[in-house]
């Protein structure tokens, strides 16, 4: 890949300004500066390689040079702030329509937004909300999709199994072709955004649906000397409307979390 190519493959997209480059830091942490410079809406920047790459809950994301399509895409949102947790959706949404398309089958979204293929981690997703005082100025979605084997981490650094596309897959994957569709299929479903239907479609596709699951709940380390974060079991419910996620208690109680309080175990 390299610029030229970058643009020509994604010119019918109508997207904002294009960088793609070998090397970086963090894309994210690219896209955190263009939008203090108020760039326009859909900048895309991808890299070959990123050397600080940054994950949720303050983790590092390796990406290793020609083994992963790693980019982020800035989106100024046309709806209220209320919508805000949607996003962490959206791509999620995206990349696994994407796969999908591919024809890969066993794809599910890890609540919030890891993509699965077979119960196995294979994208991983950073949404970063920019605020300017109360004004949410934009969403920068950040996507780390592993391709071939050498994406992968050493065990030491996993959290949860992952896998590649390429393992799924007979065909080689070409970056800018998948780079394309996750893109055609992002602002496909920021259509519908709004609707109790990107709900219905975020939950339709979630891994552990009914089932028991273990969850971190990432703010007793926050509010608590605790150094340990507390974990709890539950039943996982599913989504509500307001993006949360419900999970039922051994006593039959339900509560809801926000994507940025829990990180689910298994
Ligand atoms: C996670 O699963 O913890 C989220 C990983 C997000 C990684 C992507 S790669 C492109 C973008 N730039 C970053 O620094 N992070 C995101």
């Amino acid at each position: 890949m390299d610029q030229k190519k970058f643009e020509i493959a994604l010119n019918d997209l109508n997207l904002g300004h294009l960088l793609y480059l070998e090397s970086t830091t963090s894309t994210n942490e690219i896209a955190t500066k263009w939008v203090g410079e108020g760039v326009s809406n859909y900048s895309l920047i991808a890299a070959n390689e990123q050397t600080h790459g940054r994950g949720r809950v303050g983790r590092k994301w390796i990406t290793n040079p020609g083994t992963s399509l790693a980019f982020s895409l800035i989106i100024h949102p046309k709806i209220g702030p209320d919508y805000i947790s949607r996003y962490t959706g959206l791509g999620a949404l995206a990349v696994s329509d994407a796969i999908i398309n591919m024809g890969i089958e066993g794809v599910k979204i890890k609540f919030p937004n890891d993509v699965l293929i077979h119960n196995q981690k294979v994208c991983g997703i950073l949404t970063e909300a920019i605020w300017h005082g109360n004004d949410l100025k934009a969403i920068i979605l950040g996507i780390g999709i592993n391709l071939t084997k050498d994406s992968l981490p050493g065990d030491s650094v996993l959290n949860f199994p992952a896998t590649y596309l390429e393992a799924h897959t007979s065909t080689p994957v070409d970056r800018l072709n998948l780079l394309h569709e996750v893109l055609v299929c992002t602002l496909q479903r920021e259509k519908t955004i709004d609707t109790t239907n990107f709900i219905s479609a975020w939950n339709n596709r979630l891994a552990f649906l009914g089932q028991k699951v273990s969850i971190t709940l990432l703010n007793t380390l926050k509010n608590s000397n605790k150094k340990e974060p507390e974990i709890i079991e539950g039943i996982h419910k599913g989504i509500n409307q307001d993006g949360e996620m419900q999970i039922e208690l051994v006593d039959g109680k339900i509560i809801c979390y926000p994507a940025n309080e829990i990180q689910i175990l298994r």
